[in-house]
């Protein structure tokens, strides 16, 4: 069956590209929005903090005077379906979808209840897939169209005390690239971007355990950059630091054996 399918993807260009953008009010999706107005896109831009959303729709709107903001919390379906309504009215449809809201959760899984789980996998999972399945009738009927899915490194590293963020990403990358075979010979496509540790304000929120980490975090702009590659390459897939990939094939490879060597490690530096 697979030997039957074909790529019908076409390079992408952002110029006058309606592009549907949540979590743009700060970090990874207002870098990543400014860019794309930047380049000609038209935006679309959602979050809560209508103060922050404003300031990034002032920047975009310097580029394309056209680009628009929805203050919304995507942790309730009601609010998710009348964004993806206002979307397609008021950018007259959505190219491009960037699913990027998402919340941290640093917690040891003792110290997690169903809840906690529960509000994650809300924002970080269901909430785009309700907009990916609101807005994607109308991509399949015009041909064409990509699907953003802002994952993690953590979705495929099951990075300690993080059990929770961990799945969530891991469900939003595993839909995407389900998706993206359904979906093979529609003209629509589905990129899953996997971000390591980028340095924005998703590291210092509350309800988290500090971070610890011996890895130096990255700028936005360089998972901007991997994300507009990716896009103009019709990859179905980017992580950025690149570097992320080789330990996340090596776990593939043996995930008892990493495992057990990054408990050694931990237990090691204490
Ligand atoms: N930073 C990292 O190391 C890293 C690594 C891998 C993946 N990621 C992913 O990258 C994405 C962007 O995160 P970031 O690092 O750029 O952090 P960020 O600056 O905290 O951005 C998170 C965005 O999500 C929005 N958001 C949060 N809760 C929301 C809700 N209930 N409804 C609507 N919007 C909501 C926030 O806006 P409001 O607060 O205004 O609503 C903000 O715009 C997330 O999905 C994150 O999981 C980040």
């Amino acid at each position: 069956m697979f030997s039957t399918l074909t790529s019908v993807s076409e390079a992408f260009d952002p110029n006058g590209a309606r592009v549907l953008v949540t979590g743009a009010s700060s970090g990874i999706g207002a870098a990543l929005a400014e860019a794309l107005a930047e380049r000609g896109a038209v935006v679309g831009l959602v979050a809560r903090r209508a103060d922050r959303l404003s300031a990034v729709l002032d920047r975009c709107r310097a580029h394309v005077d056209g680009c628009r903001m929805w203050v919304a919390d995507l942790v309730d379906p009601v609010q998710v379906d009348r964004v993806a309504t206002a979307a397609l009215d008021e950018l007259g449809g959505v190219d491009v979808l960037v699913n990027n809201a998402g919340m941290p959760k640093r917690r040891d899984v003792q110290a997690l209840d169903v809840e906690a789980v529960e509000a994650v996998m809300r924002l970080n999972y269901l909430s785009p897939v309700q907009l990916t399945l609101a807005l994607l009738p109308h991509m399949v009927e015009r041909g064409r169209g990509v699907i953003v899915n802002m994952a993690s490194v953590a979705a495929l590293l099951s990075s300690p005390g993080e059990a929770a963020y961990d799945a969530s990403k891991a469900a939003l990358s595993t839909f995407g690239e389900a998706m993206a075979l359904d979906l093979w010979e529609t003209g629509v496509r589905v990129l899953n971007v996997y971000p390591g540790l980028i340095a924005t304000e998703l590291l210092d929120q509350p309800g988290n355990d500090p971070l610890d980490t011996d890895i130096e975090a990255v700028p936005p702009g360089d998972v901007v950059a991997a994300v507009l590659g990716a896009l103009e390459r019709g990859a179905a897939e980017v992580f950025e630091p690149t570097w992320f990939k080789d330990i996340a094939v090596a776990k593939a490879g043996d995930v008892e054996a990493f495992l057990r060597g990054a408990a050694a490690y931990l237990r090691d530096r204490g």
